[in-house]
């Protein structure tokens, strides 16, 4: 099936890898990102880490799962061909990133999809293969995510006056002085976890919930936030403490420091 949105030409696919299981799972990376915070010219899936480009970590992870039939990155455009090999699928991904998986998971067709951010290269096959086997635990889930417990304690605050530019980003710069920004309440730590990828999902289930509501699909959320939206059961599966995302040049370092480590 050719990726909605983007042009046929883009998708390039080859035969799976052999070592397909009993629930064999369809990988999508999204690796369509520009990287701005990360400030290095180029985007953030194909800045050189450890060696190889960012994405690339990632994809020979989900190559070790066993469980993982084919995998599917959505590259940013201009970068379709940068990646090769047989058993890729490569889309052209969106202006966000829920777009972006939306363009790969067209091109999904097992019943079980792994969905992963090519930002959070320390995957594991283990991690991967654990958060599959928390969905398959549980015939009444229809997702399953890798998450942290959250170590910071964490306040929900209220802004006064936020100028119209800060709404949109969120939170202000590191470092300035701001006394518009109060804390409203602290939230019970005990129950918070820290959303990350790999989350797993079965794919019509997800397909709908992303049909549903498409003013939602845009905001820049994840897959599994759809489904709690739809009143579906997402299941955790924690995450080990490398799973680090890479966001900012501090990240960068520290993704080095760790993948030198293996
Ligand atoms: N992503 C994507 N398509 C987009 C935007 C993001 O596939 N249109 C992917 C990124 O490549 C990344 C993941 O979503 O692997 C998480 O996004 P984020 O960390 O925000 O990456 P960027 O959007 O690239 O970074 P920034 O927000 O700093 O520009
Ligand atoms: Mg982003």
């Amino acid at each position: 099936m050719a990726p909605r949105g983007t042009s046929t030409a883009c998708w390039r696919s080859a035969s799976p890898p052999p070592h397909s299981s009993a629930h064999a799972v369809t990988a999508v990376i999204a690796a369509a990102g520009s990287g701005q915070r990360l400030g290095a010219g180029g985007p953030k899936a194909f800045v050189p880490l450890a060696g190889r480009p960012m994405v690339e970590w990632s994809i020979a992870a989900l190559r070790a799962a066993p469980s993982v039939r084919s995998i599917v990155v959505a590259c940013p455009p201009g970068h379709v061909h940068e990646l090769g090999g047989g058993d890729l699928g490569v889309v052209e991904g969106g202006a966000t990133r829920s777009a972006s998986v939306a363009n790969a998971l067209a091109a999904v067709g097992t019943e079980l999809v792994a969905v992963h951010d090519a930002a959070r290269p320390l995957l594991s096959a283990e991690l991967l293969e654990g958060v599959i086997a928390t969905l398959l635990a549980d015939p009444d889930a229809d997702g399953a995510i890798a998450a942290a417990p959250v170590s910071d304690t964490i306040k929900l605050a209220s802004e006064s006056a936020p100028p119209a530019d800060r709404r949109l980003r969120g939170s202000p710069p590191y470092g300035e002085v701001n006394p518009a920004v109060s804390v409203e309440e602290t939230l019970d730590r005990g129950r918070l976890w820290a959303a990350q990828t790999p989350q797993a999902f079965r794919v019509e289930v997800l397909r709908r919930a992303m049909e549903a509501d498409p003013e939602r699909l845009a905001a820049p959320t994840d897959e599994a936030s759809l489904l709690e939206a739809a009143g579906r059961r997402v299941l955790i599966h924690p995450a080990p403490p490398e799973n680090v995302k890479v966001t900012t040049p501090t990240d960068l370092r520290l993704a080095e420091l760790l993948l030198a480590e293996r």
